[in-house]
């Protein structure tokens, strides 16, 4: 029998290095991880799998739909996981545009080139909780309308509509699995957990050898996120693709948690025990009458989601899909890895 073929985009990212480790571990699949050109190398989450015989690079962009095309008619794969994207949603107001036409019209070229060159190949997309938005209930479940905030969210919901309409006019397995935060010592620094995990343990070595440091400055702490594990995360989307019929599920841990939950967990570990004054533009978190964390409205977005907590009960019971790892081991690894590598 021939060697199954996965292509994974965005794989030089947090879930896509996660997803290719995964499945050279659990399957004996030849990977093939997409990347785009870029000036400087940007392999660090995957340095780790470039000598693997198992583990190839093709270059490609989801711009350029000439790469898609030539990548799907050339590798013929039977899974393509498209997991690469403009994925931080605070730029997305900067550069809305090019957020679409990666998010969304990105997907239309994943599709028809699957669409004319292997249709039998099984295509997921990374939806996200960021197209519910505005929520109307919590827990949000699959049936929740889509209601988004930002124009990350909204090129989100038009790729699920697409993804949809393409799985029903051509037969395709064809599904967007709708996924709430996950995070790792891969996330981004940009993101808010990471952001946090990473400054923080700056802080705490600058007070342990007695030198000056900035405070961490954030934007809205009171946003209240469903954060998990990515690791997680890839094995639900692996089941997710793996089911008789293309259906789609929401990812979450099923537990809401606001950014200052986050960062006092961090605060634990790195056991520096100040205190919170003031409140809105004015809070701060003091220690050692030195100012640690503070307010800068440029982190404020133009429009916010407040709160997102999914309910993963369809998950749950037709996948047997459950999340192992804890809000508080995750807050803990990222704070532990971050330090260690001060
Ligand atoms: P990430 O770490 O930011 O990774 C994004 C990946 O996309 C990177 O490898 C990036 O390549 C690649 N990429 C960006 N633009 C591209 C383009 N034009 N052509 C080809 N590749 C491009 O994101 P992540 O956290 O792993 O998220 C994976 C996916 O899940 C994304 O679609 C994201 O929107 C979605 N999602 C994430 C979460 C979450 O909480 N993490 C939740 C829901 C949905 P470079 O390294 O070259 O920049
Ligand atoms: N990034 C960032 N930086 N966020 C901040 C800051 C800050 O300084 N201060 C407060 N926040 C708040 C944001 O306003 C938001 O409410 C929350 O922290 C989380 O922000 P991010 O970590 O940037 O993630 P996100 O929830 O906007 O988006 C992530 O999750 C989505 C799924 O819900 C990304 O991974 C998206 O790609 C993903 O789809």
């Amino acid at each position: 029998m021939m060697t199954k073929k996965v292509l994974i985009t965005g794989v030089t990212g947090q879930d896509g290095s996660y997803m290719a480790d995964f499945l050279l571990e659990e399957t004996d699949f030849q990977i093939f991880g997409m990347v785009r050109r870029t000036s400087t190398n940007n392999n660090k989450n995957i340095t780790h799998l470039l000598n693997n015989p198992r583990f190839k690079l093709v270059t490609g962009d989801l711009t350029d739909s000439q790469s898609i095309d030539n990548i799907v008619r050339e590798i013929q794969p039977d899974y393509f996981i498209n997991l690469a994207a403009q994925s931080f949603v605070g730029a997305s107001w900067q550069i809305p545009e090019q957020t679409f036409d990666i998010d969304a019209v990105g997907v239309i070229r994943c599709l028809e080139a699957i669409r004319k060159h292997a249709p039998n190949c099984r295509f997921y997309n990374a939806g996200s909780s960021e197209e519910l938005g505005n929520v109307d209930y919590s827990p949000q479940d699959e049936k929740h309308p889509l209601k988004p905030r930002s124009p990350y969210g909204a090129a989100k919901a038009a790729a699920r509509h697409i993804v949809k309409v393409y799985r029903e006019s051509y037969n395709l397995f064809a599904i967007q699995g709708l996924l709430y935060n996950h995070e790792s010592p891969r996330r981004g620094e940009e993101f808010v957990t990471r952001k946090i995990t990473k400054q923080l343990a700056q802080i705490k070595k600058s007070i342990e050898e007695n030198i000056d440091f900035k405070p961490l400055q954030l934007g809205n702490i009171y946003a209240k996120r469903d954060w998990s594990h990515a690791k997680d995360f890839v094995k639900g989307i692996w089941l997710m693709l793996n089911q008789k019929k293309p259906m789609e599920y929401i990812l979450a841990s099923g537990k809401t948690y606001t950014v200052k939950d986050f960062i006092n967990k961090s605060l634990e570990f790195f056991d520096i025990n100040g205190i919170w004054i003031k409140e809105g533009l004015e809070e701060k978190f003091i220690y050692q009458n030195k100012i640690l964390i503070e307010i800068n409205p440029e982190f404020y977005r133009p429009a916010e989601v407040d709160l997102l907590l999914g309910n993963a009960n369809n998950a749950k019971k037709i996948l047997n899909w459950t999340p192992q790892i804890s809000f508080s081991d995750l807050v803990k690894e990222m704070s532990k890895n971050d330090l260690m590598n001060m």
